[in-house]
């Protein structure tokens, strides 16, 4: 039985079942120094296509024939490494396969009960992180001040307009679906929901929505949205580039609107980044997000799908917005 996925071949475009293969691969004993892990849970990420291609980023590529890896939390099933027991729960960056062997190496032990083992893929992982250190690093929140998130009912987005009502902003999100908007309002605390999918003019929206102007624009997806989002930026604005997730099946670069001009008319900042870059500030970031969570400041959402065989379909769905939250494949 297959227990291995590797990648087939590169997408083209938007990826498709035969870009995937399920493999059988031998599980070695584990060695000394060696753990043999169990996968539990499976981060499903939109930075994954990035890594489909065959190109330079800010993480290797992966090789055709080879397992794709991503965030993944396993159980310790035995163990030859004195800084892991049996019955253990870690997490970190693993091949996707329902058995390996590790040497620990990047695994940090997570407490299942301390949060659900799932939420550390999420809100207390990578995504959290992401949210929190994307909008108090660059963001520079200030009570008061207008936020504008796309992709806001997903992993990051949805922690990010929550942290802004935490630090009195005034919070706009967008989404594609009316479902969304409603959970964006009802759940995540947000000021206003836009359904990008049904709106036919973006920028008065966005203008309707934020009438003192954009102090803050958590970008998740790039492309025509935050087009839109320039027209109503404020002096010294600072616009977050975390994701751009709408052009990520593109095949030729896409055309954009020319930002120059809206920088320097507002003084604004636009800035990339990836999480990694505030890698000495995790712990503070995951001692806010659990101190919020612990208080009920902060919630999240799951979408969990059940089954190693489906953690490709999964992969895929994020780029239709099958995902309320956090896109997890339960093993
Ligand atoms: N810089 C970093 O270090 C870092 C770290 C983590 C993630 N990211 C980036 O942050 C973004 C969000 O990641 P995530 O893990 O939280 O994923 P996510 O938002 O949970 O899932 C992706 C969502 O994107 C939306 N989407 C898909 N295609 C779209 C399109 N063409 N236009 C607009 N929205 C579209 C979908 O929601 P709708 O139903 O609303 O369309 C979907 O649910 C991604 O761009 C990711 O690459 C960056």
């Amino acid at each position: 039985m297959s227990n291995t996925i590797i990648l087939k071949s590169r997408p083209q475009g938007t990826p498709n079942d035969s870009n995937f293969q399920f493999v059988h691969e031998k599980v070695p004993q584990p060695g000394d120094g060696e753990i043999l892990l169990k996968s539990r849970y499976v981060s499903v990420d939109p930075y994954l296509r990035g890594r489909m291609n065959d190109a330079k980023s800010y993480i290797p590529p992966f090789k055709i024939g080879k397992p794709i890896d991503s965030g993944i939390v396993a159980e310790v099933m035995e163990s030859k490494n004195e800084n892991f027991k049996k019955g253990d729960h870690v997490s970190g960056r693993l091949p996707w396969k329902k058995e390996l062997v590790s040497d620990g190496e990047g695994l940090q032990i997570v407490d299942p009960d301390k949060a659900p083992l799932s939420a550390y893929l999420g809100v207390l992982g990578l995504t959290g992180l992401t949210a929190y250190l994307g909008l108090m690093r660059i963001g520079k929140p200030e009570q008061g001040e207008t936020l504008v998130v796309s992709g806001a009912a997903g992993a990051v987005g949805s922690v990010v307009g929550q942290i802004g009502k935490i630090m009195g902003l005034r919070v706009v999100g967008i989404a594609g679906t009316d479902e969304k908007i409603e959970l964006l309002k009802n759940e995540f605390g947000f000021d206003v929901g836009i359904n990008y999918k049904t709106t036919e003019d973006m920028r008065a929206a966005l203008g309707e929505a934020c009438p003192d102007g954009i102090d803050i624009y958590f970008d998740n997806v790039g492309g025509e949205i935050s087009d839109a989002v320039l027209f109503h930026i404020n002096k010294f604005a600072r616009m977050v580039i975390c994701g751009a997730i709408s052009v990520y099946n593109e095949t030729s670069i896409p055309k954009s609107i020319s930002v120059q001009p809206f920088l320097i008319k507002n003084s604004a900042l636009m800035q990339g980044f990836i999480v990694s870059n505030y890698a000495e500030h995790f712990p503070e970031a995951i001692n806010a997000l659990a101190g919020w969570l612990k208080e009920g400041k902060l919630t999240y959402e799951e979408t969990i799908v059940e089954g190693f065989e489906n953690i490709p379909q999964a992969f895929m769905d994020l780029f239709s917005g099958k995902n309320k939250g956090k896109m997890v494949v339960k093993i």
